[in-house]
C-alpha cells in the first residue's frame, strides 16, 4: 500500500475484499442520451477505473434491460417484433458505451437464457419460502385489444402534477412512481379507450412486512453515508406506508413465471431487471473462469449501484428486500444523480430535445478532428457539471468554455509547455534534480501534488466526482503558475561565452522542468479515471507503460527517471469553434421541431407519441361539461426557452384570460393579434414554463396539415354549442 493511502481520513474504514459496481440497465428500446451517460454510467466508470488503478478486485457490470412494456410498445411503434427491437438497440447501446470509454467488464442482456434461469430461480426460492403473496384483484383491461393494462399500457392524469400523459407505473414529468389505480381518467395506450376492470391473479412482494428492516437499514444504518436526495426519497416512501407490490404481469414478453398457475404471465420487468446484475456477474465469471458467488454472497464485497433518480425506489427499497429474502448481500451505497437538462429544457429523446450518445459519437468522435480526445472532452464536461446534488444543465456554450478554457488552456497547455521546453532546453531528456538549489516554490509544488492526491481520493471515495475533477485541474493550474513564476525561457537567456546557459542557469532550468515533468506524470495518474484516453496518450508521450497509471504512483515525484528521453508532445485537446456549437444548437432546434410536427402540435409538452388517433366515444353529459366561448387574442408573445409555446391574452368579453398555447411553430405572435378564437374556458388551470394557463384555444388542421383557427365572427364571450 503506498504511503499516505488509507491513512488519515480513511483510517476507520476497512478496505473491502472485492467490489461489485453496477450501472442501471438501460431499456433497449431506443438510443440513450448524454444525460443518461452523466447519470449512471460515467460516474460508475470513474469509480471503477479508480478502483482498478488501486489494484482492487472489482467487477463492473451492466447490460440491456430487454423486457417490459417499454420494449413491446416500441416494437408496435416500429411495426416489428420485441426481439428485433432488443437486438437492434442492444447492439447500439453496447457500441455507444464502448466508444465513450465506459469500461464494463461485461455488458450483458436480460433476454439471455442465463438471465431467465437466474430470475426464475430467484422467484422460485422466494415463492417456496412463502415470501410472496398470491392475490386476486381487479385490474384495468382493454376489451378491444383483449389485454390487461399495466405499466406503460395505461396512461392518464398524474394525481401529483396533473400531467395528462402519466404512465401506469410512473409519471415521467414529476418522477412519481404510480400504480394504474392512481391515474385520473385512465385510458389504454393501445386503443385510447377507457379501460374496463377484470379479475386476475398475481404474486406480490409484501413490502409492508419489511418496513422495520428498511427503516433500520436505510434510515439508521446509512443516514450518514447515503446522499441526501436518496435518503429523502427513501424516507418519504417508508413514511407513506409500504404496500405489497405485484411482481408478475399478464404479458407474454418477459421471463415466464416458473409455476403452473403462472401460465400466460411473466415476471414484472422491475423484478427481473435488477436480477440482471447477478446474471451478468455469472456470465462474466463464466467468461473469465471465476467464481461469481462471493460477489453476491460474501459480506466482504462492497456492492454499489449507480443509478438515475427515477430508479431510487427500485434499488433502495424493492431490490434490497428481494436480496435480503434471497440471502444476498445488500448494496453499501446507491449513488443516484439528479437530472441533466439541456439548453433550458428537460432532456428527452421522445421530444427530440436531446443529444443522443450516438449522435455525439457521429458528430465529434468519428470526425477527422475528433477521436478519443473528443470522448474525453465530453467526459470532462459531463463530470464537471454532474447533477450530483441537484439538476444541472448542459449548454453547448458551457461545453465550449470548459473545453477551451480549462482542458486546452490549463491542462493541455501545461503539458505541452513542459514538453516543448524540455525538448528545447534539456535535449529532450528528463533533466537532473540539483538538490542544493531546491527552493520553497519547488517544495510547495511537491506538497500541492501530494495534497491533490489525498483530496481526489477522498472525493472519489465519497462519490463526489465534480470536486475530484476540479482538484486535478486546479493542480494543473498550479503547475502553470509554477512554470510562469520560474520562467525557464528567460533564465535560458543567462548565457556564457559559448552562447549556452550558464551552469547556474541550466541547473535552475533543470529543476523547474524536472518538477514540471514529474507533475505531468502525476497528472496522468490523477486524470486517468476521468479521461482515460488522455492519460494513455500522456503515457505514450512519456514513453512509460500503462502500469505507471497505478494509483500508488500518485504523489510520487520520481516517476520519470533522470536522463530518460521523452517523445515530442502530442495534441491532447482541440478547441471547439463557435461554428461547431452554432451548428449543434441549430440541429437541436430542428430535430425537436421536426418531431413536434409529426406529433399533434397542440398537445402539451412531454406527450408521448400517440399510438391511436381515434378517441373513445363520450356521452352527451361529458360533452355538456365543456364550456366553450369565443374570444379575441389581444396580446401574444413567445415563452422564453420554449420554442413551441406562445403566451396569449384573450378577451372573453366579461374577462381576460392568460392562455399558453403550443402554436409558436405556426404563427408569429404579432400576426395573430385580433384573431377570433374558440376557447375551452373551464379547463383546470395548469402551469407551463412557470406561467399559469387558464383555458385552451381550439385549432383545426387544414388539408395540408397546417394549423388554422376555429373562429367565428360573433361577440366575445358568446357560448359555442
Ligand atoms: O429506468 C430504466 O431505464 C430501467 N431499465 C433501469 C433498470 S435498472 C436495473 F434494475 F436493472
Ligand atoms: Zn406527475
Amino acid at each position: 500500500m503506498p504511503d499516505g493511502f488509507n491513512c488519515g481520513i480513511f483510517a476507520e474504514m476497512t478496505t473491502p475484499k472485492r467490489y461489485l459496481i453496477t450501472s442501471a440497465l438501460p431499456y433497449a428500446n431506443g438510443p440513450k442520451h448524454i444525460g443518461h451517460l452523466a447519470g449512471a454510467y460515467l460516474p460508475a466508470d470513474i469509480y471503477t477505473r479508480y478502483l482498478r488503478a488501486q489494484q482492487r478486485d472489482v467487477v463492473f457490470v451492466c447490460g440491456s434491460d430487454e423486457h417490459g412494456a417499454a420494449i413491446t410498445i416500441q416494437a408496435m411503434k416500429e411495426n416489428t417484433t420485441p426481439k428485433d427491437i432488443v437486438d437492434k438497440y442492444h447492439a447500439l447501446l453496447e457500441s455507444n458505451m464502448h466508444d465513450l470509454g465506459i469500461s464494463f467488464d461485461i455488458y450483458h442482456r436480460t433476454s439471455s437464457p442465463i438471465h431467465h434461469e437466474t430470475a426464475q430461480e430467484f422467484f422460485t426460492k422466494l415463492n417456496n419460502h412463502g415470501d410472496l403473496e398470491i392475490k386476486e384483484s381487479e385490474q384495468y383491461f382493454d376489451e378491444s385489444a383483449n389485454t390487461f393494462l399495466a405499466d406503460r399500457y395505461i396512461i392518464g392524469t398524474c394525481p401529483i402534477c396533473s400531467n395528462d400523459n402519466a404512465y401506469g407505473d410512473q409519471c415521467e414529468k414529476c418522477g412519481t412512481s404510480l400504480s394504474p389505480e392512481q391515474l385520473i381518467n385512465p385510458r389504454s395506450t393501445l386503443s385510447g379507450n377507457a379501460p374496463s376492470k377484470k379479475k386476475t391473479t398475481h404474486w406480490y412482494l409484501p413490502l409492508d412486512k419489511h418496513e422495520d428492516f428498511l427503516r433500520q437499514w436505510i434510515l439508521e444504518g446509512h443516514k450518514d453515508d447515503w446522499k441526501t436526495n436518496v435518503l429523502g426519497q427513501c424516507k418519504s416512501w417508508i413514511e407513506a406506508g409500504l404496500q405489497p407490490r405485484a411482481v408478475t404481469r399478464d404479458l407474454d414478453w418477459g421471463v415466464k413465471v416458473p409455476v403452473a398457475e403462472g401460465e400466460g404471465k411473466v415476471l414484472y420487468v422491475w423484478f427481473d431487471a435488477p436480477i440482471g446484475y447477478i446474471s451478468a456477474t455469472k456470465q462474466w465469471a463464466i467468461n473469465n473462469n471465476k467464481d461469481w458467488k462471493p460477489y453476491w454472497e460474501d459480506k466482504d464485497t462492497k456492492l454499489v449501484h449507480f443509478i438515475g433518480k427515477d430508479n431510487i425506489v427500485f434499488h433502495c427499497i424493492i431490490f434490497p428486500v428481494m436480496l435480503k429474502l434471497h440471502g444476498n448481500i445488500l448494496p453499501e451505497n446507491v449513488p443516484s444523480n439528479e437530472f441533466m437538462n439541456l439548453e433550458g429544457d428537460k432532456m428527452s429523446t421522445s421530444r427530440g430535445w436531446s443529444i443522443e450518445m450516438d449522435e455525439y459519437i457521429t458528430d465529434f468522435v468519428k470526425k477527422e478532428n475528433g477521436g478519443d480526445m473528443m470522448v474525453d472532452a465530453l467526459r470532462y464536461y459531463l463530470t464537471a457539471i454532474a447533477p450530483e446534488t441537484k439538476d444541472s444543465e448542459f449548454t453547448w456554450k458551457g461545453f465550449q468554455d470548459a473545453l477551451n478554457s480549462e482542458l486546452v488552456a490549463v491542462f493541455g497547455n501545461f503539458v505541452n509547455r513542459a514538453f516543448v521546453l524540455m525538448h528545447k532546453l534539456c535535449n529532450g531528456k528528463v533533466p537532473s534534480l540539483h538538490a542544493t538549489i531546491i527552493d520553497d516554490a519547488d517544495r510547495k509544488l511537491v506538497a500541492d501534488i501530494q495534497e491533490a492526491k489525498i483530496a481526489i481520493e477522498k472525493n472519489i471515495e465519497n462519490y463526489k466526482y465534480r470536486d475530484a475533477l476540479f482538484e486535478v485541474i486546479d493542480l494543473a493550474r498550479k503547475g502553470n503558475k509554477y512554470m510562469q513564476d520560474k520562467e525557464p525561457w528567460i533564465v535560458a537567456k543567462q548565457t556564457g561565452e559559448n552562447g549556452l546557459p550558464t551552469v547556474e542557469a541550466q541547473q535552475k532550468i533543470d529543476n523547474c522542468l524536472h518538477y514540471c515533468l514529474q507533475l505531468t506524470a502525476n497528472m496522468a495518474v490523477l486524470i486517468n479515471p476521468f479521461l482515460p484516453f488522455t492519460a494513455k496518450k500522456m503515457c505514450y508521450m512519456m514513453k512509460v507503460v500503462d502500469k505507471m497509471l497505478n494509483w500508488e504512483n500518485a504523489g510520487k515525484v520520481n516517476l520519470l527517471s533522470v536522463g530518460y528521453s521523452l517523445r515530442a508532445p502530442e495534441l491532447l485537446f482541440r478547441k471547439l469553434e463557435d461554428i461547431e456549437i452554432g451548428e449543434q444548437i441549430e440541429k437541436l432546434k430542428n430535430k425537436s421541431k421536426k418531431l413536434m410536427e409529426t406529433t399533434l402540435n397542440t398537445q402539451p409538452e412531454n406527450t408521448p407519441e400517440k399510438v391511436e388517433e381515434k378517441k373513445a366515444t363520450i356521452q352527451f353529459d361529458d360533452f355538456a361539461k365543456i364550456d366553450l366561448k369565443t374570444g379575441t387574442i389581444i396580446a401574444a408573445e413567445k415563452v422564453e426557452k420554449a420554442d413551441k409555446l406562445l403566451k396569449l391574452e384573450v378577451d372573453l368579453g366579461s374577462e381576460q384570460r392568460t392562455i399558453v398555447s403550443g402554436i409558436a411553430m405556426h404563427f408569429q405572435p404579432e400576426n395573430i393579434i385580433g384573431q377570433k378564437v374558440v376557447v375551452v374556458t373551464n379547463l383546470a388551470p395548469r402551469k407551463m414554463r412557470g406561467i399559469e394557463s387558464n383555458g385552451m384555444i381550439l385549432m383545426a388542421e387544414d388539408k395540408e396539415g397546417k394549423l388554422v383557427f376555429v373562429s367565428s365572427d360573433v361577440n366575445n364571450g358568446s357560448n359555442v354549442s
